[in-house]
């Protein structure tokens, strides 16, 4: 059999509760998709309880944008992958690019933050990808793959561990690579996941929206998407999902 796919939703900083009946409209929606994909939305920590409790039932997982590695201390406005599985959610985002640029989260941290998650029982979902200049300098297969490697946590496995392949380039701008550069870079993750962990789910995030989403869920070893803006609406979301 393939490997089942994941199509995550990340809010990021969007979503005030007003926004909440987004989430059970795809909470309501899920179990039709179901024999499609698994389907999980990050929304902020602040609606996470409350989205969980929307989702609860349903085939919607719930999950978490960014983690601190420790369980619990002295961090203030930092967010536990505990208090993040107390509040029922399954999964959690780990060295998205915009953490990495915003908070200069190096691999090593982003493999904290992923071992943390495991511990408390969350999926972790690893980000990687290569700017615009690295893209332009030839350099995408050494960046990700350095990335991969200082990031994947120890004790990696296809049921505990998700990558995300995100172009910095891509993601918010509209642009996407070509099918074939998504290709390519996929292919090496699966090369490189394979012995470790077979079966790893391989998603790819940057503008994925409802009219491409069906052509790059078709590129061998593409997994799922991560969606960034197209998630905040739940007819957007929900389409990508059918598309995949
Ligand atoms: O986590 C999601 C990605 O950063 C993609 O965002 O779909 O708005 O380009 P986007």
């Amino acid at each position: 059999p393939g490997i089942r796919p994941l199509v995550a939703g990340n809010w990021k900083m969007n979503g005030l509760r007003a926004r909440l009946g987004e989430i059970k409209r795809v909470a309501d929606a899920s179990d039709a998709l179901a024999p499609n994909c698994d389907l999980l939305l990050c929304p902020p920590a602040t609606l996470t309880y409350v989205a969980t409790t929307l989702a609860q039932d349903t085939a919607l997982c719930i999950g978490g944008q960014d983690c601190h590695p420790e369980s619990s201390g002295a961090h203030t406005g930092d967010v536990s992958a505990a208090m993040l599985a107390d509040c029922f959610a399954t999964h959690v985002i780990a060295g998205h690019s915009e953490r990495r640029a915003d908070h200069g989260e190096s691999d090593d941290l982003v493999r904290q933050k992923a071992e943390a998650a495991h511990a408390a029982g969350l999926i972790a979902i690893v980000c990687v990808g290569e700017t615009r200049f690295e893209r332009e300098n030839g350099e995408t297969i050494a960046v990700v793959g350095r990335q991969l490697e200082g990031s994947l946590p120890v004790g990696a496995t296809a049921r505990n561990t998700v990558i995300a392949y995100e172009p910095v380039w891509a993601i918010g701008t509209g642009l996407t690579p070509s099918l074939e550069d998504i290709g390519e870079v996929h292919d090496f993750l699966r090369q490189r996941t394979e012995t470790l962990a077979p079966g790893m789910r391989l998603l790819y995030g940057g503008s994925v929206k409802p009219d491409n989403a069906g052509a790059i869920m078709g590129v061998a070893n593409v997994d799922g998407a991560l969606v960034g803006g197209a998630s905040l609406d739940a007819g957007g979301f929900l389409a990508i999902a059918e598309a995949t």
